[in-house]
């Protein structure tokens, strides 16, 4: 596996690949399974696989939780070395923004009106901004992202709409009790690790209940069983699958998407009810 920490250097070793497909998965680190999940489905298409790891200042709304976010660059090496990545690139901020670490304005189709886009404003200027800079230098002919952020992988089709890369979904990688693995989880203490289970059971029980109740009475009912948890509800919303809005009545293609902290860790999930491929 090449290390790559210089963008020259990466589109030099990528330029020498004649007419081999190129998969990309871009990452902040703290690697787990989920990301592996990527290379593995980036492998089984493409011909190489680029994974970043890069941590974007542009997408977060606070410096605190820019300093807390997990980072583990040696251990990350080793487990991409085990799970047959061809490159990694982990470049620094000078080499992605040029000494200006900011993010320029996408037209995002209101696609990041409600949800994260509403609790993190700016979030997703700042990953269009890094996703498309590595997209400029490593122009794969596939990307793959995890439906676990669901709003971002919509965000990314949309702004990827009129180029040549085809941007590929991955289902969420859960463990054994149905929690989604996110980096964010290395920071969780033993008991509200356990305490989580609460997402994605809160996530189960409306989509097994969509005909039996309305959206409102969902929500109460979520709301009251995390009224009594270590975990503080942020949003639970039922969106289109096409406009990322709130809907008021189940449709043909949904999501029950989920937000909620505990000791200042935001964690998020979802559920995507009847839909359509994603892919
Ligand atoms: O999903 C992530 O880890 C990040 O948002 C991404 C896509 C690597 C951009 O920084």
């Amino acid at each position: 596996m090449k290390i790559i920490k210089k963008k020259s250097k990466l589109k030099v070793a990528l330029n020498s690949l004649s007419n081999q497909t190129i998969g990309f998965v871009p990452t902040m680190g703290a690697l787990h399974d989920g990301h592996i999940s990527l290379i593995k489905a980036s492998n089984s298409r493409c011909d190489i696989t680029v994974c970043s790891i890069y941590i974007n200042p542009t997408q977060f709304n606070s410096q605190k939780d820019l300093s807390n976010y997990p980072s583990n660059l040696k251990k990350d090496i080793e487990f991409l070395k085990k799970n047959q990545c061809d490159i990694v690139f982990t470049p620094n901020d000078f080499e992605l923004y040029d000494g200006n670490v900011k993010s320029c304005e996408f037209n995002l189709n209101k696609l990041d009106k409600y949800m994260e886009g509403k609790y993190r404003p700016g979030h997703f200027q700042g990953v269009a901004t890094v996703v498309t800079k590595l997209f400029e230098i490593i122009k794969p002919n596939f990307a793959f992202f995890g439906e676990k952020d669901l709003q971002q992988l919509m965000i990314i089709k949309h702004i990827s709409n009129e180029s040549d890369i085809k941007i590929f979904s991955v289902p969420t990688f859960r463990d054994k009790n149905g929690i989604a693995l996110s980096s964010r989880n290395n920071n969780l203490t033993k008991d509200s690790y356990r305490s989580a289970t609460i997402i994605f059971k809160s996530l189960c029980y409306c989509r097994d209940n969509i005909n039996k109740y309305d959206i409102v009475t969902l929500k109460n009912k979520v709301k009251k069983l995390f009224e009594r948890s270590k975990f503080n509800l942020e949003y639970l919303e039922f969106v289109s699958m096409e406009t990322m809005h709130p809907i008021d009545f189940s449709c043909h293609n949904f999501a029950i998407c989920i937000a909620a902290t505990v000791e200042n860790i935001r964690l998020i999930d979802n559920i995507i009810i009847n839909a359509k491929e994603t892919n």
